[in-house]
């Protein structure tokens, strides 16, 4: 992995930074949709690069395009212009089978909310996409035992996961994700639904996790708990997007982000 050092002045912050070998990279892109007869721009000359094992934040105001930005690095919605380059290739250069196939086996994806095969015992649902891929049952439950364990849910692995609480049900949905072994995770606000408490648990496992196994996570999120926690962060406006170490960042430090965020729930009385 080639990796060499950066460095520029953001007014009084010089800011160092590592550029490696990005597993995730886009060159320019855009979308745009028809809303009755105004074009609307949800993403507009979107360049990022995310680098192996990086765990990296999007984050800014509601309709700011985060959604639509991950299903297009997801390799789900083509950009109208420019290009999403995964581990080396143009993503829409395979087939939407193939996109699908590679989304199925090697790419986590966390939400806001669930879904869980009712009837199913958590140790089946998390072994799930081991089945899909053919896997023995007895295999496969092995590793979902091993997973739960890791997130902190074994002794939870013949439980329904309907009666589980929201926390552990999105540690559950991460047992999931990581029992694929994905090259990398995609997360919009998984803990929006989270009491603080919880909140903390899930921020901890998800780092302790990825930084285990090597996982690069690319999470949309407006807790502070993962933008304080975050080496390399996003900020996204107007469907713009800006890296912390560009010069056009509209923030010259994290401090500066955390203080924008923490008066916009205070507009919005808690909540973004
Ligand atoms: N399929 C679509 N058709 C029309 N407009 C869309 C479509 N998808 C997104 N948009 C518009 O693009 C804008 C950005 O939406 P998006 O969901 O990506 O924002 P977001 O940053 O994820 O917001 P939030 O923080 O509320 O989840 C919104 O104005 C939305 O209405
Ligand atoms: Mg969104």
């Amino acid at each position: 992995m080639s990796t060499e050092h950066n460095e520029h002045t953001q007014g009084d912050n010089t800011v160092n930074y590592e550029v490696k070998s990005p597993i995730l990279e886009t060159l320019g892109i855009s979308k745009a949709y028809k809303v009755g007869g105004t074009l609307v721009s949800p993403v507009t000359d979107v360049s990022m690069q995310v680098g192996y094992g990086d765990f990296c934040v999007i984050f800014g105001p509601s309709g700011a395009g985060k959604t639509t930005l991950l299903g297009m690095l997801m390799g789900l919605e083509k950009p109208d212009i420019g290009e999403v380059f995964f581990k080396g290739s143009s993503i829409f250069g395979y087939s939407e089978d193939q996109r699908t196939m590679i989304r199925r086996k090697r790419v986590g994806f966390l939400t806001q909310s669930q879904y869980w095969i009712e009837g199913m015992k958590l140790v089946d649902n998390v072994a799930l996409p081991l089945y899909v891929q053919g896997w023995r049952r007895s295999k496969a439950r092995k590793e979902s035992k091993q997973i739960l364990e890791k997130v902190g849910l074994h002794d939870m692995s013949n439980r329904n996961p309907l009666d589980l609480s929201a926390g552990e049900q999105q540690k559950a949905a991460l047992a999931r994700a990581l029992i694929k072994k994905p090259w990398i995770i995609y997360a919009d606000e998984p803990t929006a639904h989270l009491d603080s408490e919880s909140v903390v648990d899930f921020t901890n496992v998800l780092l302790a996790t990825s930084e285990e196994l090597g996982i690069t996570v690319v999470m949309v999120t407006h807790d502070l708990n993962f933008l304080k926690l975050s080496k390399k962060w996003f900020f996204m406006q107007d469907g713009r997007l800006w890296d912390i170490a560009d010069k056009r960042n509209p923030f010259t430090d994290i401090r500066q982000a955390i203080a924008y965020i923490e008066g916009q729930e205070a507009e919005n009385g808690g909540a973004l």
